[in-house]
């Protein structure tokens, strides 16, 4: 094993592939960052490592690691059903509806982190599976005794509950089609491990302050006018939006794209310096498919994967002409203009939606890749694509994106999904901090005004605050009914709703300062600014399930509610004590309470000591 940086270890087995994460994703030299971390577990990787098995098969490699009974495992990137992965399988495969607790995700990443301390970094586009001590080896078990127990019920979950593993676990990665894999090993507790991971991948992004400030994406349909008169309600209404939204509706062909300016935008120039002196940032949607309409079609012709979406090329972003042509298109047409950032939708493939949604595994693109690592990759390619184009022009953006994956943490990009479960969205929430990623759980559609509040709450406390009105015209605080708000009819309650968000957007406001400074040392130390409790609580066993709490920042503790939850829940806090953030009342940690949270409040709890 070669050592790369205090607690950093690189293991090559095989002859690894040319296309992985590791060669396609540009980043900084962190060493020195690294090398200053503590390493609770120094020595630990090179004892892996001498434990370490691999084997290549017709199928491709598969290393087996050692796993501990009691071994806690997270990671694997934006994961929606529950933090902790012992006992579970991860399928490392990018999807864009992310249904079942596979590991299949808009931004699965093939890292994760071990409460036995370390963490391991697998080198591969490829669609790798992780389990978790869901393995036991032939004649591992044998000599077992034990006699079924009797119960009063003859049901599966009688049956399932003999099985739990007590036998030695073993934890295997299986990697298809390669011949050789690059592993890099982090040493020290999670939050040492997962620090090391963010600085390898070029240390944390530190957004520009206006993208933490509050965002709205306007309705589709919207014109010019529209969009303006909706910007001036804000301002008239004392909402303190910063970043407006286009959506597809702004350019004249999407799904795919012309990135051209549609009939709705008679005056682009116009509108972005209007939209300028009103304090507006402008951030537009698109997609990398290019339709045929667009000018720089013919150019990418030759340098585009061999199937279409949606009529649309699927530019090779390994391709250094491909990367040329877009970072230029989009300089000269939209960064030059004053546009802030772009929406980068739809690159997180889709195995459900009939139509040709997505390219096959199978494509196969000028660089050599072949749709499978494209699939892995695209989301980090054209995110660094964009930042770099706004980097060669002297400035910087803060963007969003539907796919990401390994090595992302110094990408200005947010994450976003079109799933829509407020619990599950606060797990991907309290996950995303495992693995180098940002991400929104977006307010859209919402059931009543309650729901609206519980979610916005959310949102107000994570990476990005962006309500996405995509689909309605009018502000969610006003109708949440589609219909009705599509009607222009107004809620009976929209006044009082008007209020609450208004006080949240004003939160938001109030919390950029010490975000600011959160983020600033996720650049400088890895450290995440949002965080799973187990990460800042690893020897609390209260902690290494928790999925609906998280730090954010270095001393707030954050309980979000759904809607369904009603107005009680039952809060963890750790041992120590704890000022309510709003009530300003004394909480002693290290126990369960149950706590009555009306719609207006979110509980929020400042560190003491
Ligand atoms: C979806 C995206 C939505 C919205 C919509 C517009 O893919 O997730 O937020 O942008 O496209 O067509």
């Amino acid at each position: 094993m070669e050592r790369i940086a205090e607690g950093i270890y690189r293991e090559v087995l095989g002859t690894p592939e040319t296309y992985v994460p590791t060669n396609c994703i540009k980043r900084e030299d962190r060493r020195e960052e690294v090398n200053r971390l503590d390493n609770s577990s120094r020595g630990l990787a090179e004892k892996l490592g001498e434990k370490l098995e691999y084997r290549f098969s017709g199928r491709g490699m598969t290393i087996t690691l050692p796993m501990k009974t009691a071994e806690n495992i997270y990671g694997f990137g934006l994961q929606f059903f529950g933090i902790n992965s012992a006992g579970k399988r991860r399928y490392i495969k990018v999807n864009s509806d992310p249904v079942a607790d596979t590991g299949e995700s808009h931004a699965p990443v093939p890292f994760y982190v071990s409460s036995g301390g370390y963490g391991l970094f697998a080198d591969t586009f490829r669609y790798a599976t992780f389990s978790m001590g869901t393995v036991t080896s032939r004649g591992s078990s044998r000599g077992m005794s034990e006699e079924n127990t009797p119960h009063k019920e003859f049901s599966e979950t009688a049956i399932y509950s003999l099985k739990k593993a007590s036998e030695e676990r073993k934890l295997i990665i299986d990697i298809p089609h390669v011949k050789g894999v690059t592993l890099y090993f982090f040493e020290g507790n999670i939050m040492e491990c997962v620090q090391r991971y963010n600085l390898f991948s070029g240390g944390g992004v530190l957004p520009p302050a206006w993208g933490l400030e509050p965002w709205y994406r306007l309705y589709g349909g919207c014109d010019e006018k529209k969009a303006e008169k909706m910007a001036k309600e804000f301002r008239d209404e004392g909402f303190p939006v910063k970043v407006i939204g286009i959506e597809p509706g702004w350019q004249s062909h999407s799904y795919s794209c012309t990135y051209k300016w549609s009939g709705l935008f008679p005056d682009p120039e116009g509108f972005i310096s209007r939209m300028s002196r009103m304090g507006y940032r402008l951030n537009l949607w698109e997609h990398v498919f290019v339709y045929p309409k667009a000018e720089i079609y013919d150019e990418l012709l030759e340098h585009s994967g061999d199937y279409e979406v949606w009529n649309g090329l699927v530019p090779d972003l390994m391709d250094e002409r491909t990367r040329e042509v877009f970072k230029d298109y989009h300089g000269k047409q939209f960064i030059d203009k004053g546009i802030s950032g772009f929406k980068l939708d739809e690159c997180d493939n889709s195995d459900y939606n009939p139509s040709n949604w997505s390219f096959p595994d199978c494509s196969e693109f000028p660089s050599g890749m072949d749709g499978e690592q494209m699939h892995s990759a695209l989301g980090v390619l054209y995110q660094s694509l964009i930042k770099e184009a706004y980097e060669e022009r002297g400035t910087e953006t803060f963007s969003e994106v539907r796919s990401s994956g390994a090595l992302a943490s110094s990408l200005p990009f947010v994450l976003y999904s079109d799933l829509y479960d407020h619990k599950k969205f606060i797990t991907a929430l309290v996950n995303s901090g495992f693995s180098g990623l940002l991400w929104c759980p977006e307010v859209r559609d919402c059931k009543n005004g309650d729901d609206l509040l519980r979610r916005l709450q959310t949102v107000v406390f994570s990476h990005q605050m962006l309500i996405n009105g995509w689909r309605i015209p009018n502000p969610p605080w006003k109708q949440t009914d589609i219909e009705k708000n599509l009607s222009g009819i107004d809620m009976p309650d929209a006044e009082y709703y008007t209020n609450e968000c208004r006080k949240l957007f004003e939160l938001r406001m109030s919390l950029v300062p010490y975000m600011e400074k959160s983020f600033r040392k996720y650049k400088e130390t890895g450290k995440p600014p949002i965080r799973a409790l187990v990460m800042d609580y690893p020897d609390d066993s209260n902690t290494f399930d928790t999925d609906d709490e998280y730090m954010f920042g270095d001393e707030l503790l954050v309980c979000p509610l759904t809607y369904e939850e009603g107005t009680g829940k039952e809060i963890y806090l750790p041992k120590g004590q704890w000022e309510g953030f709003f009530d300003r009342k004394i909480y002693e940690g290290g126990s369960r309470f149950r706590m009555e949270v009306p719609y207006t409040m979110i509980p929020v709890f400042k560190k003491k000591d």
